[in-house]
């Protein structure tokens, strides 16, 4: 059983991506600049945002973090969007999600430049990734399909179970995942309403978990030999540990890893992989722009 360490393959990346920054610079060009708004204090979202901020110190990159007391009203935070969209400076910008209630996130991501949108969650970026059109990818799909490249994952022809149908996760994933230039895989995707969800797991050459549901995913829902990607990040209490909690994957790796060929830790695995993906995208809009 080998062990997909997203750590270590994030790390590479995100020194290819410094040394690249670095040429640019040396050539008299400017450093690419992310920018994200964070809109009040949720624990996950603070803690995703800083290790947003940290990857594009690693890769050479500007950043700008923008904050917000959760009690923003929709039109304000749709004119911090406004005024990115309208900085020249700024190469593209992410708004952290999930957003309070009483703001309609769906209007929020519509009102950010596609051409700005590296998070790729703006249905024009959604559409054309669907009909393999070039697009942001959105960040956490384009870091495992990264991760079974670099891998040697072969996933021409192999049936792919996706577990969820999130927009941020289980579609796109789903999409490229049987698209010819990128899984070629024949794909079943399995959600709460899904009869026979275990034997549909257990068929499966490659599962993908990401339902948000700690430890869901038991020995008896994997073939023997498959390879099984963990995308789930759920805080659970751990007295033994000074935070008072751990990343609980959606699969029960104890259990699960013995069978597997090979599979993604938690933490370690999809998580890293999905930051440096949205610097590699940031990357693409400094260039579009250039
Ligand atoms: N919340 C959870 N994941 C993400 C992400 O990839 N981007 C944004 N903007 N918010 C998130």
């Amino acid at each position: 059983m080998q062990i997909i360490d997203g750590k270590a393959t994030a790390a590479q990346i995100k020194a290819e991506i410094k040394a690249e920054v670095e040429s640019i610079i040396a050539s008299g060009g400017r450093a690419p600049h992310l920018a994200a708004v964070l809109v009040g204090h949720d624990g996950g979202s603070e803690t995703y945002v800083r290790n947003k901020v940290l990857a594009c110190e690693a890769c050479g990159f500007q950043s700008t973090l923008l904050r917000y007391e959760d009690d923003i009203t929709e039109a304000e935070l749709l004119q911090v969007v406004d005024g990115l969209n309208n900085t020249p400076e700024v190469d593209g910008f992410i708004v952290q999600l999930p957003l309070p209630k009483h703001i309609d996130e769906q209007k929020v991501t519509e009102a950010i430049l596609p051409e700005k949108d590296v998070d790729g969650f703006h249905p024009v970026n959604v559409g054309r990734m669907s009909i393999g059109l070039p697009a942001f990818i959105s960040a956490t799909p384009l870091g495992i399909l990264t991760l079974l490249r670099r891998y040697n994952v072969e996933t021409r022809g192999k049936k792919v179970a996706i577990l969820g149908r999130s927009n941020i996760v289980g579609k796109p994933m789903a999409s490229l995942m049987m698209q010819k230039q990128w899984g070629d895989s024949t794909v079943t995707v399995l959600h709460s309403h899904s009869a026979n969800l275990a034997e549909e797991c257990r068929q499966a050459d490659i599962l993908i978990a990401a339902i948000g549901s700690p430890a869901f995913v038991t020995a008896d829902m994997v073939k023997p030999g498959a390879v099984v990607i963990d995308v789930g990040t759920t805080r659970v209490p751990d007295a033994s540990r000074p935070s008072g909690f751990r990343l609980q994957g959606d699969v029960d790796f104890q259990a699960v890893s013995p069978l597997c060929s090979a599979i993604t830790p938690v933490p370690g695995g999809v998580g890293p992989m999905t930051i440096c993906m949205l610097m590699l995208n940031t990357l693409q809009a400094y260039k579009q722009r250039a």
